[in-house]
């Protein structure tokens, strides 16, 4: 595969990001939303690619999403699987609270998991503990195993959990054990980063459950990354059950993370859009929009952050940023 799609695929979350900026903080979550899906959408018809999505954010005619199933990319080969999240925190980015990126995977054509179950259980951690953690073990075992691995008492390790009722059990048994715990209150793939990162941000673990889709796109990039992910389908009620079932799904199985993503040749992006420890978020200085990326590559294990400065006026031209949102009165 062309390592030139990294690059391609940083514009791409570049654009949702400078989309949904402008927004950042005015209670608009489906009008944030609707703009970045467009600017994906756009941006990514110029993509030397034929790609299918198979895992988003919801089904065709739900209006404003990339859709299951949907064809994007200009046509051409590789043929590949995509699984992307316009908006990944589209609260955080509504009321303009830290940590809402925009961001994208790809893969060859039938190596990610795929699944209408809304919610999955994760456990992530980075290199030194790839292969310790099970998902059938409990919270303390993996724990243990986990702080062996990294060569530090438990009570050493930092865990993010999504603050949610659901995961009250697993951060009640964190505590139980004693290691810290970072909660977050969304945006579950930046917390996966960071466990796969750890020695950038001192997070050791993520925890809990979350989205599927989100589990899918933090599966490449830990995979990428080289750190190590397990997650199980979260079956909430008889409905859920049957979806997994009707798809093929074993509803006890531990995923591994070649089973969320078994491709070799990964492509993982994604752009700040309000600023977190992961990455800063867009912002307006000048004649410049700035935005943070970060672009992986599985197959040389590269992770590239960068950053770019965008001409305002330019972005206007291609209706990234409304005329109502100036940077400063005068230069744009
Ligand atoms: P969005 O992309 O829909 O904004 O999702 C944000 C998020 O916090 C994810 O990071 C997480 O996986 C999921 O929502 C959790 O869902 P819920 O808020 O329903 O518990």
């Amino acid at each position: 595969m062309d390592r030139n799609l990294a690059l391609e695929l940083l514009r791409v979350t570049e654009a949702g990001a400078l989309a949904a900026a402008p927004l950042q903080g005015r209670g608009d979550k489906m009008g944030a939303d609707g703009r970045a899906v467009e600017a994906i959408r756009s941006a990514l018809a110029s993509v030397d690619m034929r790609g299918t999505v198979v895992i988003g954010e919801g089904e065709k005619d739900e209006a404003p999403m990339l859709y299951f199933g949907e064809q994007i990319g200009n046509g051409l080969e590789p043929e590949l699987d995509v699984a992307v999240d316009p908006i990944e925190g589209t609260s955080l980015t509504a009321a303009g609270l830290p940590g809402a990126i925009s961001v994208i995977a790809l893969a060859e054509r039938g190596t990610m998991f795929t699944t209408h179950v809304h919610y999955m259980h994760k456990l992530v951690v980075g290199r030194r503990a790839r292969g310790v953690i099970d998902l059938d073990m409990d919270v303390e075992w993996n724990l243990r195993r986990i702080a062996k691995a990294e060569g530090l008492p438990p009570q050493e390790l930092t865990v993010v959990v999504l603050e949610r009722p659901r995961n009250a059990d697993v951060i009640a048994q964190i505590r139980d054990v004693g290691a810290r715990i970072k909660l977050i209150t969304a945006g579950d793939v930046g917390g996966a980063l960071e466990a796969a990162l750890e020695m950038r941000f001192g997070i050791h673990c993520m925890m809990g459950s979350g989205g599927s889709t989100e589990g899918v796109l933090a599966a490449c990039a830990v995979k990428a990354l080289g750190g190590d992910m397990q997650a199980k389908l979260l079956l909430r009620d008889d409905d859920d059950s049957k979806v997994a079932v009707k798809e093929g799904h074993q509803p006890n199985k531990v995923l591994s993370i070649d089973d969320l993503c078994s491709g070799n040749n990964i492509f993982f992006a994604a752009t700040g859009i309000t600023s977190g420890e992961l990455l800063k978020g867009v912002r307006y200085e000048d004649v410049y929009a700035y935005t943070q990326s970060m672009v992986l590559r599985s197959a040389s294990g590269t992770m590239r952050i960068v950053d770019a400065y965008h001409p305002i006026d330019k972005l206007r031209v291609k209706e990234l940023l409304p005329e109502q949102v100036v940077a400063r009165p005068g230069t744009a």
